[in-house]
């Protein structure tokens, strides 16, 4: 089980942030990287709807062997980790806990702003996962749905997302927040653009960096970590791979190589 591969999913391009870091911090362990592409994006779309996505592709996952399940995508998280820890007798980590921790460790006027997709936000799962650490801390979320087309058109740094930013968090501000978590995969390319908003006075809180540490920690506890070097990343899309290659170049800073269309729903 030891030399399994970690399996990882998401809706799209995004949760290769989340891989990046999981490569960074546990350069000995083969990864595989599951992108939903053909149903993308998951954050418009109802809880149901995003459960039976999540499980189809826990399923393939599972049919690959892997010794761990890893929900990047922060839609899926907030609805569906239970749901896939009832269904695979593996360890399943999620987005959402460790981002939660990591707030409620980081806050000092115990205000945090959580910004996500409309289904994230809708979910309240940040906002559970904060107060059921600290019910102290208050929490203030607003959705910032355009960020994700932004961030994969490159243009995370572009005067459009700074405009688009400051309509965005000015609520959030307004609370006098002093912790941000973002709350999606896309958002740690807009970090440069949220800290012009925000200035240095707001911790940002980025999931990606947050759920690779809980990933190291569980294999960790469970003696679970592999000690040779891997092979490259397995890459497999539900859609023709063209622009999960070319959009997702930027957000795992290296090239994709071998990505393979698979079908998840046969039914
Ligand atoms: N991966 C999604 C998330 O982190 C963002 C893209 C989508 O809406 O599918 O919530």
């Amino acid at each position: 089980m030891t030399e399994h591969a970690i399996g990882v999913f998401d809706s799209g391009v995004g949760g290769l942030t989340v891989l990046k870091e999981i490569m960074r911090q546990l350069p000995g362990e083969e990864l595989v990287y599951l992108g939903d592409t053909a149903r993308v994006p998951y954050g418009t779309k109802s809880p149901a709807t995003v459960l039976r996505y999540a499980l189809e592709a826990a399923d393939f996952l599972v049919g690959c062997r892997v010794k761990m399940l890893v929900v990047a995508c922060n839609t899926a998280s907030s609805v569906a980790v239970p749901a896939l820890e009832r269904r695979c007798s593996l360890p399943v980590v999620g987005v959402i806990e460790p981002g939660a921790s990591r707030a409620a460790a980081l806050t000092r006027n115990r205000r945090v702003g959580v910004i996500g997709t409309e289904g994230t936000i809708k979910s309240g799962a940040y906002t559970r996962a904060i107060q059921a650490l600290d019910p102290r801390i208050e929490v203030f979320s607003t959705a910032c749905p355009l960020f994700v087309p932004l961030a994969e058109e490159g243009w995370a740094e572009h005067p459009v997302a700074l405009l688009t930013a400051r309509d965005y968090l000015a609520p959030l501000i307004a609370q006098r927040i002093d912790t941000l978590v973002l709350g999606c995969t896309h958002y740690p390319l807009l970090k440069n653009t949220l800290r012009a908003v925000l200035g240095d006075a707001v911790e940002l809180v980025d999931s990606a960096e947050e759920t690779a540490r809980l990933v190291a920690t569980r294999l960790a506890g469970d003696r679970r970590f592999r000690q040779q070097s891997p092979q490259l990343p397995r890459y497999f899309v539900t859609d023709v791979p063209t622009r999960f290659e070319k959009v997702g170049g930027a957000f795992l800073g290296a090239p994709l190589l071998g990505v393979e269309q698979v079908e998840l729903d046969k039914s």
